[in-house]
């Protein structure tokens, strides 16, 4: 038996070395839309340089970078749209599956290896929503034996979390307090920094799990009646 966390790790890994994000993939993102999302994005790291809230050198980080698309696309507009910008800019991908030898993008595998050692901008599209999680309910968490979920007392450390935010249903990706821990160990007096996360979630909590599985542009739930929906399982499995 696992945790739905470990079970979800498993799967996420082997499905991102095959995805295709995109018109012909399970999803679309704003990358793989417009190149002008990351043009958007190279517009607004301009304007934080010119009004100083941020100075070059700079690092530009961004989280999860698939295929690398978006950071290359950030590059490309602010080298078409500044003068001596992209020559003081390191730009940094962290993806798990990325190739290192990119030539303009340096690519980490993962968060851990990244060295702030300059102002920075951080750029995390669809990242979070699509990290592994728990499922906790009411201090249990959810294991799968022979595909189906079962709830089992949960570890002392998600329940300190659930009550420390005043929850009793919900999904909890624990990775990413690995990224929270980077953050806070930049020193603000030395190093300034801007995050921009664009994501999907509700304003409210609803006390319920919300997570669900796209597949050909649609979405289902994946959990039916307290097991994994029969759909998503075949999913899964063949992913
Ligand atoms: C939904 S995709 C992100 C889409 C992309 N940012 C875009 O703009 O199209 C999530 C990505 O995060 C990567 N990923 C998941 N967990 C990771 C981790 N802990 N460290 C680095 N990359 C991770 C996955 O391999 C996948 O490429």
């Amino acid at each position: 038996m696992q945790s739905f966390e470990q079970y979800f790790s498993a799967w996420i890994s082997k499905y991102y070395q095959n995805a295709t994000i995109g018109k012909n993939g399970d999803f679309c993102t704003a990358t793989n839309t417009s190149k002008f999302f990351g043009g958007a994005i190279a517009n607004f790291i301009l304007k934080n340089l010119e009004n100083e809230n941020l100075k070059l050198p700079l690092n530009i980080i961004d989280l999860g970078a698939n295929n690398l698309q978006l950071i290359n696309d950030v590059y490309d507009f602010l080298d078409a749209i500044s003068i001596n910008v992209v020559q003081n800019c390191n730009f940094i991908a962290i993806e798990s599956f990325a190739n290192p030898k990119q030539s303009k993008i340096q690519a980490l595998k993962n968060i851990k290896q990244l060295q702030i050692d300059c102002n920075s901008f951080f750029i995390a599209n669809e990242f979070f929503d699509a990290l592994p999680c728990h499922l906790y309910d009411n201090k249990k968490i959810a294991y799968i034996n022979n595909n189906k979920l079962e709830f089992k007392q949960s570890p002392k450390i998600l329940i300190d979390l659930a009550q420390n935010e005043g929850f009793n249903k919900s999904e909890i990706p624990l990775s990413y307090f690995d990224f929270c821990k980077v953050l806070d160990s930049i020193n603000t007096h030395k190093k300034r920094w801007i995050f921009a996360v664009f994501d999907y979630g509700s304003k409210h909590y609803t006390n319920d799990f919300n997570i669900r599985i796209f597949s050909n542009h649609t979405t289902m739930p994946l959990i039916s009646n307290n097991n994994l929906n029969q759909r998503c399982k075949k999913i899964l499995s063949t992913k």
